[in-house]
């Protein structure tokens, strides 16, 4: 198999606004993020994937881009961005950009082009349509609330904007508007850099004819993912990007490819077509978004998990991660930060972190970073919470409603300053932030970790460590075990001989398992969140709340059963220890 560098790297993820601030304008930039780069070398990670730092009104903090070749004020300059990237290169690490190619901002000039005028040259660059009896073009609903048509009064058309509307979307039926983002793209690689985060790559199709979609209940706008998340032909769009720019050059393409299932990816990303190298889908997200409130269905991520692991296993990438600066922080979702911080946001990275892919790690998320604090909704800054806000007022919902909401779900969780160390602004700025601390920084922040044998930094470290240097952890099989269980996770990882198990207890609650297809007792022990008595594993098959462990198994391990007993066994009945 061809050997691939980002198969064995690990991606840490940088929201720039909230990393590090070097100037003292409590907004974090380029020259912070240089200073800190000794630390994620320390960590161990191989990539570094820059969220935009493109010049940008911020209606989206950056999502919004209007100029593609020009370095943000707020971040700093394109000869900061030089060192950046040099530094990065300097310490054998590399540096993706977060790419936004479905949409640009609306301060863009290509749009204030395209908007000037009906018989503009750039006006088929974006989507416009003439109302309907004085309404939208269609019945759309935009992904961040409310129609996604604007009405332009000055040339008197709507422009059509998937996200909000200061980012219209471009019209990528047009071989000019294709042409134009290629060459951005390249222009970036030519400088040097490793790649591309490529935004919302699955909804650059729109159905043809921009059609109103079925609308039962009678809405004012109806949720409109099926009419532009991976609709046939998106992936004429995606090979054309791919032949055009990045395609013969040894860079790593991820995208961001919501709507896109596992019996589709390997068409994404399969080696032998030459697309895109991984995909971020957003499969285990529904597990939360659907009811924030229940707790993880073991059996169900499992299940959705696995399937990917099956379809890409030997043919394409699989991009790992439980975190972004999209969803709320992972052991608020899923773990316990009040009870079981250390164990819960441990036990979370064990399992992700092992399966057969690369592991993209979201700043903070190494430290057990939880959801922070709102105290109103004033608080909010990220443009989808305001719209939600707004909705939900028109509807005459209360504000402690809003903000009982919006504290679980907001994407302005994931976006607090990081935690340097326990000292003013918690090391991340000489400034009030522009945006509110989470307050346990005080307790939760680096340089504690750093200094601590047993945090979950220090095992973000060693699982870092454990891949690097077992190598079946990179290309084995992955199977799950205990396929019964619904608060056990737990897998094997096998190939060159080599064998590992991953169990983790993803519940607050004490948990049995029995397998028979491992003795553990043989097993070594690699990595443990609990500590574990010699005795221990031959004597019970029982693990602590959110106990995770992770074992080679030798071959002396290997069950004595015959292949026809092991068949016979049912689930249930398996025993590990
Ligand atoms: C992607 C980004 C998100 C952004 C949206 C619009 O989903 O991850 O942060 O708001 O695209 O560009």
């Amino acid at each position: 198999m061809e050997r691939q560098w980002w198969r064995e790297a690990v991606v840490y993820q940088i929201y720039p606004r909230s990393f590090m601030d070097s100037d003292g304008d409590g907004i974090g930039d380029l020259n912070g993020i240089t200073a800190r780069l000794d630390y994620l070398q320390w960590l161990g990670v191989d990539v570094i994937w820059l969220c935009p730092v493109y010049r940008s009104p911020n209606d989206d903090n950056g999502y919004d881009i209007s100029d593609h070749r020009a370095i943000g004020a707020e971040y700093g300059t394109m000869a900061d961005f030089d060192r950046l990237l040099a530094e990065v290169h300097r310490r054998g690490m590399r540096l993706i950009l977060d790419l936004v190619l479905n949409h640009t901002s609306d301060e863009h000039p290509w749009f204030i082009e395209s908007r000037a005028a009906r018989d503009s040259p750039k006006r088929d660059w974006y989507v416009w349509r003439d109302g309907r009896d004085g309404r939208a073009p269609n019945n759309w609903e935009s992904i961040f609330l409310g129609p996604a048509w604007t009405y332009d009064a000055g040339s008197g058309q709507y422009f059509l904007h998937l996200f909000s509307a200061r980012q219209p979307d471009l019209n990528w039926e047009n071989p000019a508007v294709r042409a134009a983002l290629f060459e951005i793209v390249r222009w970036w690689l030519d400088k040097g850099v490793d790649g591309f985060r490529l935004d919302a790559i699955s909804h650059l199709k729109k159905r043809a004819g921009l059609p109103d979609l079925p609308n039962p209940a009678g809405l004012p706008q109806v949720p409109s993912y099926a009419a532009h998340m991976n609709v046939d032909g998106v992936l004429d769009f995606v090979d054309e990007l791919a032949r055009a720019s990045f395609r013969h050059r040894d860079v790593l393409t991820v995208g961001e490819a919501n709507g896109v299932s596992a019996a589709q990816a390997e068409a994404w990303v399969g080696r032998a077509r030459g697309r895109l190298d991984m995909i971020l889908h957003f499969e285990h997200w529904t597990l939360w978004s659907r009811d924030p409130h229940a707790a993880l269905d073991v059996a169900a991520l499992r299940t959705i998990l696995s399937r990917w692991q099956r379809a890409l296993h030997g043919r394409g990438g699989n991009a790992l991660y439980l975190e972004n600066h999209d969803l709320p922080r992972v052991v608020s979702r899923w773990g316990d930060p009040l009870r079981y911080r250390y164990e819960s946001a441990t036990a979370l990275a064990a399992v992700y972190f092992l399966m057969e892919g690369t592991p993209f790690i979201y700043q903070g998320q190494e430290l057990g970073m939880a959801n922070t604090v709102f105290a109103s909704l004033d608080e909010f800054d990220d443009v989808f919470a305001r719209n939600r806000i707004a909705r939900l007022r028109a509807e005459g919902v209360a504000d402690a409603a809003i903000l009982a909401e919006l504290a679980l779900t907001s994407r302005d969780n994931s976006r607090t300053p990081m935690p340097w160390d326990d000292g003013p602004h918690a090391g991340f700025s000489t400034a009030r932030p522009w945006m509110k601390l989470n307050p346990e920084y005080r307790t939760v922040n680096v340089a504690r970790q750093q200094a601590e044998a047993r945090s979950v930094l220090a095992f973000y470290r060693r699982l870092i460590a454990l891949r690097r240097t077992h190598a079946a952890l990179i290309d084995g099989g992955y199977t799950a075990l205990l396929r019964a269980n619904r608060q056990v996770y737990a897998y094997l990882r096998e190939g060159r001989g080599e064998r590992y198990v991953i169990i983790a207890n993803l519940s607050a609650r004490p948990a049995r398992y029995r397998h028979r297809g491992f003795l553990l007792r043989h097993a070594e022990l690699l990595l443990a969140n609990h500590a574990v008595a010699p005795h221990e594993d031959t004597m019970h098959c029982r693990l602590q709340p959110f106990e995770a462990r992770i074992y080679r198994v030798p071959d002396a391990a290997r069950p004595r059963a015959t292949t026809a007993a092991r068949t016979a066994a049912a689930p249930a009945d398996e025993e590990l220890c």
